[in-house]
């Protein structure tokens, strides 16, 4: 027996699923329970200010539940973060220790923290003792080598963690190759906390079988195959329904949602094709002639052209579920 009504959580993608995005999102699509932010850099108290909180200020949130995220490894900093962000009203702050990019995992930041338990451990004692929210955690399997999760759970363990999400990649894998779900059981089955996966969630098909395999898992954190898919969840809540009516019209109305917010706040039409050609790179994969229409609206400099492209392919395209 699969866990009954799965928890579904938005990734934090950072640069994607920004305030506007998320608001855009909520308003359009049905299904999912709650949002992470992208993560905030931790700082010294006197730099924290509503411009880096911007992204997370209650006024510009979507109505569903979310979790800010943050990423750093100064202990005093996160500290006074959680105090900042309990100020604002939440409840529960999530560690980013997943990130895989090199300039930050160098700095031992996200994911470079993975492989140092004893740090870790020390950042913890600290943050949990005197922060005001719940910390949750964000993790990968390791850095290079796999088992540095293995290593790092006793520690985890030793906290009274909301929740750990487990992205089952190494971070020298990226976003490529395969999720390793053998090594996600043996963490789940490791981990005290309430575990959340994350990772390749593209369609019901995976989902069931995530569902079969782990029957007490519960929590489910889409990225990728939700922004390419924005109807998955609402998929996965009621499969026993026919798909969605009209999804292509759906997805016209999100995008005219979508642009109209960046063109509101945004500035000239660079920045607004460059989050708008980033918002395809996901949300065209499903569309009939989505590859087509995005090869040819990537070369456009001209917000004009970028709408009559956009017009003239979704008139002509189909919904590939
Ligand atoms: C462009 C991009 C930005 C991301 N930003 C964040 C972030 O800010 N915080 C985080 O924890 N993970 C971030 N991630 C990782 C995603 O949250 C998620 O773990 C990853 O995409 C795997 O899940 P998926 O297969 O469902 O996409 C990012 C991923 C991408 C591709």
């Amino acid at each position: 027996m699969s866990a009954p009504n799965p928890v579904l959580v938005l990734a934090p993608m950072r640069g994607i699923t920004t305030m506007h995005y998320r608001q855009a999102f909520v308003r359009h699509f049905q299904g999912l329970d709650i949002e992470m932010a992208p993560f905030i850099p931790t700082v010294n108290a006197d730099r924290i200010n509503p411009k880096l909180l911007k992204d997370v200020l209650p006024e510009n949130q979507s109505g569903l539940p979310m979790i800010p995220q943050v990423i750093g490894n100064n202990a005093d900093d996160f500290v006074q973060m959680n105090i900042a962000l309990h100020d604002l009203g939440y409840t529960e702050v999530n560690w980013n220790m997943g990130c895989p990019h090199k300039p930050i995992r160098k700095k031992r930041r996200g994911s470079g923290l993975l492989p140092y338990p004893d740090t870790v451990d020390t950042i913890l004692a600290q943050v949990c003792e005197r922060s005001p929210v719940k910390i949750s955690v964000k993790v990968r399997l390791g850095v290079t080598d796999k088992s540095e999760l293995m290593r790092l759970i006793p520690v985890l363990n030793r906290y009274p963690l909301s929740e750990v999400i487990i992205h089952p990649r190494t971070a020298e894998q990226m976003y490529n190759g395969t999720v390793d779900l053998d090594a996600f059981e043996e963490s789940f089955q490791a981990l005290e906390q309430t575990v959340c996966y994350n990772g390749d969630i593209n369609d019901l098909t995976f989902f069931q079988s995530l569902e079969t395999r782990f029957p007490t898992l519960g929590r489910f954190m889409l990225g990728r195959g939700l922004l390419a898919n924005p109807f998955l969840c609402e998929e996965i809540k009621c499969s026993h329904l026919r798909k969605c009516e009209n999804p292509v019209q759906r997805i016209a109305e999100f995008h005219e949602d979508l642009l109209s917010r960046y063109e509101t706040v945004l500035h000239g039409a660079h920045p607004v094709l460059g989050k708008m050609k980033e918002f395809w790179t996901y949300q065209a994969t499903h569309l009939s002639n989505g590859r087509k229409m995005f090869k040819k609206l990537k070369k456009t400099q001209h917000l004009g052209t970028y709408k009559d492209i956009v017009a003239e392919f979704m008139a002509d395209a189909q919904w590939l579920a």
